[in-house]
């Protein structure tokens, strides 16, 4: 079974929840899967020559990112996309919205099964770099709060991923989860982690596959959004499985030095201030005992690029409310890793491929990631 499958924390979509979602799914496979990629073809042909003539040199990714600017074609692009990006979520806030009360109702039962916990620091301070924008356009951002014991922002969140991924994350939008945590056993099979820590889990959805991959260990998930997370505990409840969730900052967060054989991330490091991204790394350093492992999986730092696949990040910095996504890339990654204490023959570099793309007849150009995953990892000194 790879059909993504509604749960119990989901709201019911009625007819018109159906039609207006799977519409914008499919207006969004369309313009990243069909039209951005005939963009290259102009770039090439009609812009890079007359830009190269201009500047003397190669472009840089922000040489050609300005360049396409004025290109029809792009900017034709540029607004049905970032249409195409709220109505994403117009598309699933008057469902969730109808139902939001039920969905409080549901939550506080499905939390009262007891797998796992839930613990919520009410006044912990989210980070400026999250309040400052709508991150990604999702109105109101991860954190906001529209009620008591409130969960929709998880709600909408989930709905968002399953239209953007076109139900192509599996049976329970799991996919990258599951194929980071298979590919961990099959690669270092000594690993076998005890504690497990997922840092920016969100709602929790590539959290779960650890307790699937890693039956022995518990595990531990932190995000600072409050409806995030108490969506992802009733839904790990609705599904069977025991996470210990908590509202904390990764930069500092109050487990003993130590406290884990795993530390890891998914799409967590994009979304962080270019500043705040040493201190969480040298948090992960101070949580991790000693030999055990770090790794982030994120979009592929710009290194591993041409300078047009990079030039593509600036829409998602300056259209997409994406701020750090032009930057971040460019960090010296090995370099913070080895400033946070990380010995530089342990760090590594992977692309994992999407577990789903190796099973199932999934086509990788319908995903932005291209059924594979980019890591960073590296394992602390014994
Ligand atoms: C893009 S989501 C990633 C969700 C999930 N890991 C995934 O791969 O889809 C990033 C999450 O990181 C959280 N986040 C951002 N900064 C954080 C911080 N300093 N500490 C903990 N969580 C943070 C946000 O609230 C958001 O839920």
């Amino acid at each position: 079974m790879t059909k993504f499958q509604r749960h119990a924390m989901m709201p019911e979509a009625a007819h018109d929840d159906h039609a207006r979602m799977g519409f914008t799914s499919a207006l969004i496979k369309h313009l990243d899967a069909g039209v951005r990629p005939m963009l290259r073809p102009v770039y090439e042909q009609a812009v890079a020559p007359r830009l190269r003539a201009s500047l003397g040199r190669d472009p840089t990714r922000h040489d050609i990112a300005r360049a396409m600017t004025s290109v029809d074609g792009n900017r034709y692009w540029s607004t049905l996309r970032t249409d195409a990006q709220e109505m994403m979520y117009r598309s699933a806030e008057p469902m969730v919205d109808r139902q939001l009360p039920a969905l409080i109702t549901r939550a506080k039962k499905l939390s009262g099964r007891g797998l796992g916990s839930l613990q919520l620091d009410p006044i912990l301070q989210v980070p400026r770099y999250l309040r400052a924008v709508d991150t990604h356009r999702l109105p109101g951002g991860y954190h906001s709060e529209v009620a008591d014991d409130d969960v929709r922002a998880g709600a909408v969140f989930e709905e968002s991923i399953t239209m953007y991924s076109m139900g192509n994350l599996g049976t329970n939008n799991d996919d990258p989860g599951q194929s980071i945590a298979r590919w961990l056993k099959s690669r270092y099979p000594t690993l076998r982690p005890r504690r497990i820590l997922d840092m920016g889990c969100t709602i929790g959805h590539y959290t779960l596959p650890y307790v699937q991959v890693f039956p022995e260990a518990e595990v531990y998930a932190i995000d600072v959004a409050a409806p995030c997370l108490r969506f992802a505990h009733a839904r790990a409840n609705a599904l069977g499985f025991a996470v210990h969730f908590s509202q904390q900052d990764a930069e500092a967060t109050t487990f003993a030095d130590g406290s884990f054989d795993l530390v890891t991330s998914r799409i967590l490091l994009h979304e962080m201030s270019r500043r705040s991204v040493p201190g969480m790394l040298r948090e992960c350093h101070r949580l991790l005992r000693a030999g055990g492992l770090m790794l982030h999986v994120d979009a592929p730092l710009f290194d591993e690029l041409d300078a047009y696949q990079a030039s593509l990040r600036h829409w998602d910095a300056i259209a997409n409310n994406e701020p750090f996504m032009a930057t971040v890339y460019d960090l010296p990654l090995e370099r913070l890793y080895a400033d946070a204490g990380f010995p530089r023959s342990k760090m590594f570099r992977a692309w994992i491929e999407s577990d789903l793309r190796r099973r199932t007849n999934y086509d990788p150009r319908a995903s932005r990631s291209g059924g594979r995953f980019f890591a960073v990892g590296a394992f602390k000194a014994d």
